[in-house]
């Protein structure tokens, strides 16, 4: 059986709540946005309320709209009682801005970072990154989407009105206990990380949002702790894959699932003009594919298996025809990605992400040990692991000593060469700032750092299993230009 979407037996049919969307707030007229970080409560579960954290709301944040070659001021309060730091997930913008965990908020404090948005179109967010504590305020709701639009995205025919057929779908699974509280310990998490028996998306359970009849845009992002998702439609129905975490593919993928390990994001258009509904599903990697074989290409034969029932899907797009539909179709050719020659890359480093720990680290207050390692060092923030020079392209090989784990990089984006040994797909041939490695061989990227990161704000690289990040597996490193 597909063990998916566990819903409460409370959920009937009949109740399914409406797709929430997040409050759109501009960032392009210079004015500065202002982001309270509060705590709050939400009914994920009906007739019951549950403690939350939030940004301007009682879960999760306002979407953030920004253009290339504009200011973004942000305007971050601090109204809780914990510290708070808060990281601008796939920005190319310098250290002092990026929200690392040494840009802590006190509580009562602000903190107003402006950000120089020269980066191309691209659907990033922003979440918690405090140190040792990140798992747990993400859990509770502190993240959000930011939107990157340019010239080229706008002058092109893609769908683009936000929450009508430009929808944001930030997917999670939480668990809750009886009373309706979430249920989570950083201590109790298992090797995998911590993993939530409940798909929510936007905050609800299995939503359903009315669209146009026509071509409807899907920002995913998979914003869990540690699973990993297989996206896909219950009726097998094909989608263009158009962007992933740093923007716009050259080319439309069409696919019929794809897997997105926290973090990642992933942009598609899926056409609902024959009026059908578009049931989503959420699939556990982890359930599905347990033996990590690869599902991806044999789903659909394993939703037709008769001894499986359909799972419910984590959100339903029903057709409206009262709403005006973008029917034009997907361009042909989206972007143009310059890959460096190879002359051009000047360095190779190699990084180990560790599982086993080494006892020497011993417990930080409050945490669970920091017993899991990159390159055999659990992060410090007094240590700076990496110096890489400004402007110059590197290669970064990424491999485990046990298992798969989303490795992100601040400050840019960047190139996948080699995924678990396998030269990149199509669809994974974009801008990345996460790729997925494990123990049984490298994966590869080539990346290049346009900003600086200083040893006072340094950038981080880390596994994007939140537990594992707080539990060690991250290091930081500078950018800088060479001296003399
Ligand atoms: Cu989305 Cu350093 O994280
Ligand atoms: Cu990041
Ligand atoms: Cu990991």
């Amino acid at each position: 059986m597909l063990g998916v979407n566990h819903v409460p037996s409370a959920w009937s049919n009949t109740s399914r709540p409406k797709l929430p969307i997040p409050a759109l707030v501009d960032g392009t007229n210079g004015e500065p946005v202002d982001l309270q970080i509060r705590s709050g409560q939400w009914s994920f579960l009906p007739g019951v309320m549950t403690p939350t954290l939030g940004i301007n709301q009682d879960y999760l944040g306002p979407t953030i709209r920004t253009r290339r070659n504009t200011e973004l001021n942000l305007n971050y309060r601090n109204t809780l009682e914990e510290g708070v730091a808060i990281h601008g997930h796939g920005l190319h913008v310098p250290g002092t801005v990026d929200g690392g965990p040494q840009l802590e908020i006190a509580p009562g404090d602000h903190w107003q970072p402006v950000l120089s948005i020269v980066q191309p179109a691209a659907t990033c967010w922003y979440h918690s990154h405090t140190h040792g504590r990140t798992g747990d305020q993400v859990y509770r709701g502190l993240a959000g989407m930011i939107i990157i639009d340019d010239d080229n995205t706008t002058s092109m025919e893609l769908p683009n009105r936000y929450g009508l057929d430009d929808l944001p779908v930030i997917i999670q699974d939480r668990t809750f206990d009886a009373q309706g509280r979430f249920v989570y310990s950083l201590n109790d998490a298992g090797e995998d990380g911590w993993f939530g028996e409940t798909v929510i998306v936007n905050g609800v359970v299995s939503p359903i949002a009315e669209v146009p009849a026509g071509k409807v845009r899907l920002r995913i992002l998979n914003g869990a702790n540690a699973r990993f998702y297989i996206v896909a439609f219950a009726d097998g129905r094909p989608f263009e894959k158009i962007a992933s975490d740093g923007g716009l593919l050259e080319s439309p993928v069409s696919l019929t699932a794809m897997e997105m390990a926290p973090g990642e994001r992933c942009e598609i258009i899926v056409d609902l003009s024959d009026g059908r509904p578009a049931e989503l599903l959420t699939l556990f990697e982890d359930e599905v594919d347990a033996e990590g074989e690869g599902i991806v290409g044999n789903l659909l034969d394993l939703l037709g298996g008769s001894d499986s029932p359909v799972p419910r899907p984590s959100l339903t797009l029903k057709v409206d025809r009262t709403l005006l539909a973008h029917t034009a179709p997907v361009p042909d050719r989206l972007a143009t990605i310059s890959r460096p020659a190879e002359t051009e890359i000047i360095n190779t480093r190699d990084f180990v992400l560790n599982m086993d720990g080494d006892e020497g680290h011993g417990a930080h207050a409050g945490h669970a040990a920091m017993d899991m390692t990159i390159n055999g060092s659990a992060m410090d923030m007094n240590v700076i692991n990496e110096q890489v020079r400004r402007g110059v392209w590197e290669r970064w090989r990424i491999r485990s000593n046990q298992g798969a784990h989303p490795f992100h990089v601040h400050g840019c984006s960047f190139l996948v060469e080699q995924m678990e040994g396998v030269a990149a797909t199509p669809d994974q041939q974009g801008w990345k700032d996460t790729v997925v490695l494990d123990d049984d061989d490298w994966s590869e990227i080539v990346v290049r750092f346009d900003h600086q990161a200083t040893e006072q704000h340094p950038y981080m690289y880390h596994c994007h299993i939140l537990e594992h990040e707080d539990r060690g597996m991250m290091g930081q490193f500078t950018v800088t230009d060479p001296t003399g």
